[in-house]
């Protein structure tokens, strides 16, 4: 198993390993600073109590009465005083206590021998054994100088012990190592909780990345930090909002090749239709003309080829149709005001409303601007959308018009929504509708639509189906105001 390590688990792992090598060195020096203050403090007692003894033992040196020296100094040691030994200015013990008497090392060598400087002190720690037992002592020797002589009398050197300092020394290394102890969790927690807040907008931006190399362009990176992760995820959120622009302009760009695509094969189709079929169909259709006109045929004959006239008709409708799809008209704008197109629009279906008792209700905003646009074939598409709600629509049902000026993304073009009552079209069919030949119905082409949204982008606007309350179909159709190509 691979063990990665992450970026906040490096970085907790480099302060740990700091914190260590800081609290360790922090540790060591303070506790160095007080062995030696203590060891300077015993030492200083050490000096106290060798003067104390010289004070005390003043009349014993005077008269050189070395077992009154003796007596004096067994009255005198206590546990932390050891031991005292006595030189004359030979440097010959005269007077020490009975403990140390086999230890030679101890006693026979004065460290001061030769030193005549009154302020002198010899101090050294070791460890000495005393009853059988090794113990840590330090050992101070000093001069002895007696009132108003210049001369030395010889020297004092007391030991005392130094267990206590060493049990002193090991509670101030214990409450250090404790104090380092605490310092380094603390620092540890503090690391990792930082680790953890440098790192949370890193996983975020990578999480981000990924998504993003996935495809995934609508992902937004949550970053609003005014640091460089801040602003690197901004530039992350301007590049996908930048990509998701280009992707949405590729993709239309693909749906007009295809259209465009479409539109020349059935351009083909169209013109061998027409060319084919056309003119023998109207030598069919002037035929049957007239024999009809002829008037010998019984009633039965005339009727049948009535029928024949009407399937004839609809095949030159098609054909009709076909090449006016396919048909790359160049536009003629004018200006013109919306309700006057769709006021003429409505005008061809009129019947057709009347018949079916459908009412049309216009809601058209004061003051809306005239549109430049190619007048028939606004009109053209108007009448598309409305005879599709007219045919979706029951009888004794209403169908809604309404301009207005467009708002916020739609600002400088001109809102129409045609809406009705009607069947309505399914969700995932709101875009196959304007495929050319998609229809439903029995006697429909499918090309209402798709040459309307020819019609419509052709003059840069747009055509599509919205959302509506309550049952039916909404069409909503944005007219730039100003711009036709
Ligand atoms: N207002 C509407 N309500 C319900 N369905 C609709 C409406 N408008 C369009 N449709 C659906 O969209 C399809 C395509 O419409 P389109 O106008 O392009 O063709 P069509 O009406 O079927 O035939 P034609 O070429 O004669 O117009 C229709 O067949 C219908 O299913
Ligand atoms: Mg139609």
């Amino acid at each position: 198993m691979k063990l990665t390590m992450t970026l906040p688990r490096r970085f907790t792992l480099w302060i740990a390993f700091l914190l260590v090598i800081l609290v360790g060195a922090i540790t060591w020096v303070t506790e160095r600073r007080e062995v030696s203050t203590i060891y300077e403090e015993t030492k200083n007692k050490g000096v106290l109590i060798a003067k104390n003894l010289i004070d005390h033992n003043l009349r014993y040196l005077l008269n050189y009465d070395y077992d009154g020296l003796q007596t004096g100094i067994r009255e005198q040691l206590d546990d932390r005083l050891l031991y005292v030994v006595f030189y004359d200015k030979f440097a010959t013990a005269i007077a020490y206590n009975r403990e140390i008497a086999e230890l030679n090392a101890v006693y026979c060598c004065s460290r001061l021998q030769g030193d005549n400087r009154p302020d002198s002190v010899a101090a050294q720690a070791k460890d000495v054994a005393l009853g059988g037992k090794l113990r840590p002592v330090i050992e101070i020797e000093i001069p002895i100088f007696i009132h108003g002589s210049s001369d030395r009398w010889g020297s004092v050197k007391v030991g005392l012990s130094l267990a206590e300092m060493r049990a002193e020394v090991r509670r101030t290394r214990l409450v250090l190592i404790l104090m380092g102890l605490v310092g380094f969790l603390l620092g540890l927690g503090g690391a990792t909780v930082l680790a953890r807040r440098i790192s949370r907008p890193i996983e975020k931006l990578v999480e981000g990345t990924v998504r993003i190399s996935q495809g995934d362009f609508d992902h937004r990176i949550e970053i609003s930090s005014e640091d460089e992760i801040g602003n690197l995820a901004r530039s992350f959120n301007d590049m996908t909002a930048r990509l998701l622009d280009a992707r949405g302009q590729m993709e239309d760009a693909h749906r007009k090749l295809v259209q465009a695509e479409k539109l020349a094969s059935i351009g083909r189709l169209a013109a061998t239709i027409a060319h084919e079929i056309r003119n023998p169909l109207t030598s069919v259709k002037l035929n049957i003309q007239k024999i009809v006109e002829d008037g010998r045929l019984g009633p039965p004959e005339t009727e049948h080829l009535a029928i024949s006239q009407e399937g004839i008709a609809q095949i030159e409708k098609f054909i009709k149709e076909l090449l006016n799809y396919t048909r790359v008209a160049e536009l003629h704008p004018e200006r013109f005001p919306v309700a006057l197109i769709l006021e003429e629009s409505a005008k061809v279906l009129a019947d057709a409303f009347r018949e079916k008792r459908i009412a049309l209700e216009k809601r058209i905003e004061d003051g809306l601007p005239e549109i430049l646009v190619d007048g028939d074939k606004m009109r053209q598409v108007f009448l598309n959308v409305l005879r599709n709600s007219l045919e979706a629509t029951s009888p004794g049902g209403r169908i809604k018009v309404t301009a207005a000026r467009g708002e916020g993304a739609a600002a400088g073009k001109v809102r129409v929504r045609i809406s009705d009552g009607g069947c309505g079209i399914p969700e995932k069919d709101w875009e196959n509708i304007f495929e050319p030949f998609y229809t439903t119905k029995s006697s429909g082409i499918g090309l209402g639509l798709a040459i309307s949204r020819r019609i419509v982008e052709q003059h840069k606007g747009t055509i599509r189906v919205v959302r509506k309350r309550g049952p039916g179909t909404a069409f909503e159709i944005l007219i730039p105001v100003e711009e036709a190509s």
